[in-house]
């Protein structure tokens, strides 16, 4: 099959995406099919149009991969593509989004706020400050409710730091989530499939910077994935039946992970929805699908399969 790894593009996760892409790319080779890789440009929707693909691979991570928009390029063409639809991306770019929907479907988000930016601002600030300590306590943690890879998000343990925070979460958007923090340990469900997903084993992250910030993602031996998490079985259970709800719910397609806190070891909270989550060596998926049998060619191999279903 002939396929293009789209890649790269301009968002703060652009490094990132290169990695998954390579990745990908190699996997895909590997497999025996036709590839070649393509850096998100202006120029590549007339580039698909005169390679013409049979299906594209998107190895983006952020805008405009990962919300909808080349989804919508791409389903424009008429070029099967891989991953989430227009509306499950455009939802899941959007934490804020995600946790107003998953608080629909009963699903247990954090606690949170939104503002828009002009209520970060000028006599708008006072206000929005008292309401972040009335309503949600301190510790809260300060998100930039599209970025990925935890870029644009803040712990903020004491009053002073709330407006610094807010001030540098909106470099990248115009709303933020303020979100309480919850302690305990990080989990992630990754997913494969369409209408009846499987959820592969559990990872519980452990960060050795202290929190699971960009640096402790990507370089090898700053974090540590447990399959399986130390969790009784019956919170695990609870988990994988939220992260399927939460997917399914949401309308995603082929593949995705569902981040989670586990308040206290016991009461999981869904954090966001990834729908392209990350494919390097350190990323989650890979192990997660690892441990469940697929090597990653196969993994990837699975991806365009159910892309075709
Ligand atoms: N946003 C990164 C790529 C992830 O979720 O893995
Ligand atoms: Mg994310």
């Amino acid at each position: 099959m002939k396929i293009a790894v789209l890649m790269g593009g301009p968002s703060s996760e652009r490094e990132v995406s290169l990695k998954s892409g390579e990745a990908v790319y190699q996997a895909l080779l590997s497999k025996g099919h036709e590839v070649y890789k393509l850096d998100l440009s202006p120029s590549t929707p007339l580039d698909l149009l005169s390679s013409r693909p049979d299906l594209v691979f998107i190895a983006l991570h952020g805008k405009p991969g990962e919300d909808g928009s080349v989804q919508g390029m791409l389903e424009l063409l008429g070029i099967p593509y891989t991953g989430s639809g227009v509306l499950a991306s455009a939802i899941t770019i959007d934490k804020i989004v995600t946790k107003q929907l998953l608080q629909q479907a009963g699903l247990p988000t954090a606690p949170f706020l939104m503002f828009p930016r002009h209520q970060c601002q000028g006599e708008k600030l006072p206000q929005t400050l008292e309401e972040i300590q009335q309503k949600l306590g301190l510790p809260v943690i300060v998100k930039a409710p599209t970025q990925g890879s935890t870029i644009g998000t803040y712990v903020v343990r004491s009053p002073e730091e709330i407006a610094p925070a807010l001030f540098k979460a909106l470099q990248y958007d115009n709303r933020v989530l303020v979100e309480k923090f919850l302690e305990g340990p990080e989990i992630t469900a990754a997913i494969l499939g369409n209408g009846e997903p499987e959820v592969l084993p559990l990872i519980e992250i452990v960060s050795h910077t202290g929190f699971y910030d960009y640096k402790a993602k990507y370089t090898p031996g700053l974090s540590e994935h447990l399959i399986p998490p130390r969790l009784p079985q019956d919170v695990q259970d609870e988990v994988r039946r939220i992260a399927k709800e939460a997917y399914t719910f949401i309308g995603c397609r082929g593949f995705g992970r569902v981040d989670f806190i586990v308040a206290g070891g016991c009461e999981p909270y869904v954090l966001e929805i990834n729908s392209i989550p990350g494919l390097t060596s350190t990323s989650l998926l890979p192990d997660a699908a690892q441990a469940a049998g697929y090597s990653f060619p196969d993994l990837v191999q699975k991806i365009v399969d159910l892309a075709l279903e």
